[in-house]
């Protein structure tokens, strides 16, 4: 696949390795070229200016500061549909740093705003959990990553790329699911501040179809 990164940080550098690793060609961009081309150097992917990055991708992934992500959107040309029809990640997480309080008003995702910056996008809230050295580093058993969007195929190739890196894929639901996604983050991040290891503080609740495979898309 071609899939265009938008964003240079930790999480792009990692997921653009990730999936280079996998076969795929990533076009990675940012506000910062020069950034853009340590990601690319760093991951085996190709930089490219923001306006660029998107324009004949099978996916994108935005990979920024989530008060970053409406000037990338725009820069990327998003607003006039420049990403209508193609699958869109969002693993932001707009979250107070230290604390891991929502930032948005009750109710309210940033996969919303996402998609609403993004008009004609398939929005899947996927990978903001999980930190990214997860998507680079090899694990005794993968990671199941819960996810949401509104569009079958759009989900299911996320899926594809979600088990590219070693993850399984879980959809919980349509996109009216990412605030409880991203409320999720918001308490690892709190209890991981907090000096506490976040998987003790989830119950080992068996699941109803224990024996099974977590739902694909
Ligand atoms: N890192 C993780 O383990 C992880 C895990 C799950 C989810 N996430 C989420 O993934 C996103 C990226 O995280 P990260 O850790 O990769 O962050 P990071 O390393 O700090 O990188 C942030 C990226 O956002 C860009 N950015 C910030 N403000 C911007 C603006 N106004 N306009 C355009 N670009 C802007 C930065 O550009 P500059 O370099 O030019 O500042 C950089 O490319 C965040 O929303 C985070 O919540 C991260």
């Amino acid at each position: 696949m071609r899939i265009g990164i938008l964003g240079t940080g930790t999480l792009a550098t990692a997921l653009a390795t990730g999936w280079t690793r996998a076969g795929h060609d990533i076009s990675i961009g940012g506000r910062s070229p020069e950034r853009a081309d340590a990601a690319a150097k760093a991951s085996g992917a190709h930089s490219r200016p923001v306006p660029e990055v998107a324009v004949d991708a099978d996916a994108v992934l935005l990979s920024v500061h989530w008060q970053g992500v409406a000037d990338i959107l725009r820069a990327a040309g998003a607003p006039t549909g420049s990403l209508a029809g193609k699958p869109l990640i969002d693993p932001t997480n707009a979250v107070e740093h230290g604390i891991g309080v929502l930032q948005l008003q009750s109710g309210r995702a940033m996969a919303h705003h996402v998609a609403e910056l993004a008009p004609g996008a398939q929005v899947v809230k996927a990978f903001q959990l999980f930190p990214s050295t997860r998507w680079t580093t090899p694990a005794s058993s993968p990671a199941t990553v819960a996810m949401c969007g509104d569009d079958p195929r759009a989900l299911e190739i996320v899926g594809s790329l979600v088990r590219d890196v070693g993850g399984v894929p879980a959809v919980l639901g349509g996109l009216d699911r990412a605030r409880q996604l991203e409320e999720v983050a918001g308490f690892v991040i709190a209890l991981a501040f907090a000096g506490v290891d976040p998987q003790l503080a989830i119950p080992a609740v068996p699941s109803s179809r224990a024996n099974e495979t977590p739902p694909q898309p």
